[in-house]
């Protein structure tokens, strides 16, 4: 079997798709390596991550993965949230083929990209290290 069930799971039956007009923050990745984008929209109250929903014209692994990375964020503070790894996620759906790896980094840069709109938008420092785009050992994509 290629694909756990977890991910079949999640593939069929994605949770908190959709859109969130009034977000908190936004994110929108796109992935080097297919070309396929994500978008992540946040709701976040006293720095707790209180609704999460995407959209992606991502395959079916960035579809479960991203799925599964709601699950894991919603309810979590954006400390948490931002150490979110897509390993952890991969993980949490009991692994994805090796080629499909890439995929879950959507999911992970995404939340990323969407807590630092949330942080640009309301003026609150960060660290910009957390954000870095260049982290290629990270994120796997080309730069
Ligand atoms: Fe592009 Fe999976 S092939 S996200």
């Amino acid at each position: 079997m290629l694909y756990s069930e977890k991910v079949m799971d999640h593939f069929r039956n994605p949770r908190n798709v959709g859109e969130i007009p009034d977000a908190d923050g936004i994110g929108e990745v796109g992935n080097a390596k297919c070309g396929d984008i994500m978008k992540m929209y946040l709701k976040i109250d006293d720095g707790i991550i209180t609704d999460v929903k995407f959209e992606t014209f991502g395959c079916g692994s960035a579809i479960a993965t991203s799925s599964m990375a709601t699950e894991l964020i919603k309810g979590k503070p954006l400390e948490e949230a931002l150490t979110l790894t897509n390993q952890a996620v991969v993980e949490a759906l009991d692994g994805l083929p090796a080629h499909k790896i890439h995929c879950s980094v959507l999911a992970e840069e995404a939340v990323r990209a969407a807590i630092k709109d949330y942080y640009d938008k309301n003026n609150i420092p960060y660290n910009p290290a957390d954000f870095c785009d260049h982290d290629c050992e990270h994120c796997g994509a080309e730069h």
